[in-house]
């Protein structure tokens, strides 16, 4: 059952939804079971040497994203973007419209966090990558939408809603993340400022910090500093849980869920908030 009948009808865009088991699938099928149409984008294909075929959402797999929202009932379906592309992605918000009449959410998901190094190593390249995903990719997006919304308001359809997925990187550091923990801090700023401009249009504008999640990305991660630490995944996970007051990593649908009430009518007067998604590991 819906938990929030007005997001029925909704249009929603999912920036990185077409890999499974990751965060903006479990998004994209959460604010389709809530009755919105998902437009799944991501990738598709590989792109060169940092977005690996390994690493990110498949064109199959956004397909199987969209094939199992529509046979549980739910509206979806795939649209091909790459984040580090500023025309493609205003090329993404132009056909949303173009398929499905507006746009009223966009929840900018998209993300690497697997160009880890210390940096005394890392290239200049591979921070512009990180950056490039996780910063400039969602303030085009933000831009391309924040346009959209202020057309739609002029034409009478007020509102709308930006969600950002952060992280608990964008409130603490890493080892060996510098990128992604600048690029995720940058984030928070980035909707403190969108949240203030985009107010008189009545679109709120929030991020969502998880904590770990084993999705595709969160699992590389577990070997990634299990190894950097000298310990076992298995011993590296039993750690984590003692750290975390609640006992578990994440789940994709705690993440999901907070989306959804951000999007709701209930969260009408939230905006430029940075709301931790972490069992109480990630505090302030
Ligand atoms: N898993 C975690 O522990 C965790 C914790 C906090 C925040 N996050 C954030 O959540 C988001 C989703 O991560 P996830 O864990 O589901 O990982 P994931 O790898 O499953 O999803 C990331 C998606 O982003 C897509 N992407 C990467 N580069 C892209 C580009 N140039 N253009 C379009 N799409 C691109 C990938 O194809 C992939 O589908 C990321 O922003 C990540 O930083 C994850």
């Amino acid at each position: 059952m819906a938990a929030y009948p007005e997001l029925q009808g909704k249009v929603a865009i999912i920036t990185g939804a077409g890999r499974r088991g990751g965060l903006g699938a479990a998004i994209a099928m959460r604010l389709a079971a809530e009755g919105a149409h998902a437009v799944v984008a991501d990738l598709g294909a590989a792109a060169g040497p940092h977005l690996p075929a390994s690493a990110i959402g498949a064109s199959s797999e956004m397909q199987a994203v969209v094939a199992e929202i529509n046979a549980a009932g739910g509206s979806a379906l795939a649209l091909p973007c790459n984040m580090l592309d500023g025309a493609a992605v205003e090329q993404l918000v132009d056909s949303t419209v173009a398929r499905l009449g507006c746009v009223d959410i966009l929840v900018n998901n998209a993300g690497i966090g697997y160009l880890m190094k210390p940096i005394v190593d890392m290239s200049l390249e591979e921070w512009d990558t990180v950056l490039g995903v996780n910063l400039r990719g969602v303030f085009a997006a933000t831009q391309a939408v924040a346009k959209r919304f202020a057309a739609q308001a002029a034409a009478g359809r007020h509102g709308g809603r930006i969600i950002n997925i952060a992280s608990q990187a964008a409130k603490s550091g890493f080892p060996h993340a510098a990128s992604y923990c600048a690029s995720k801090h940058g984030l928070v700023g980035l909707t403190r400022v969108a949240a203030i401009e985009l107010a008189p249009l009545g679109v709120t504008v929030n991020a969502v910090c998880p904590n770990h999640v084993t999705t595709g990305l969160g699992a590389w991660q577990n070997e990634y500093f299990a190894k950097l630490l000298g310990k076992s995944v298995e011993q590296y996970l039993a750690d984590m849980r003692a750290r975390i007051p609640l006992g578990r990593p994440g789940l994709p649908g705690d993440t999901a869920a907070a989306v959804a009430f951000l999007c709701s009518e209930q969260a009408q007067y939230i905006t430029g908030e940075s709301m931790n998604v972490s069992g109480g590991e990630e505090m302030h």
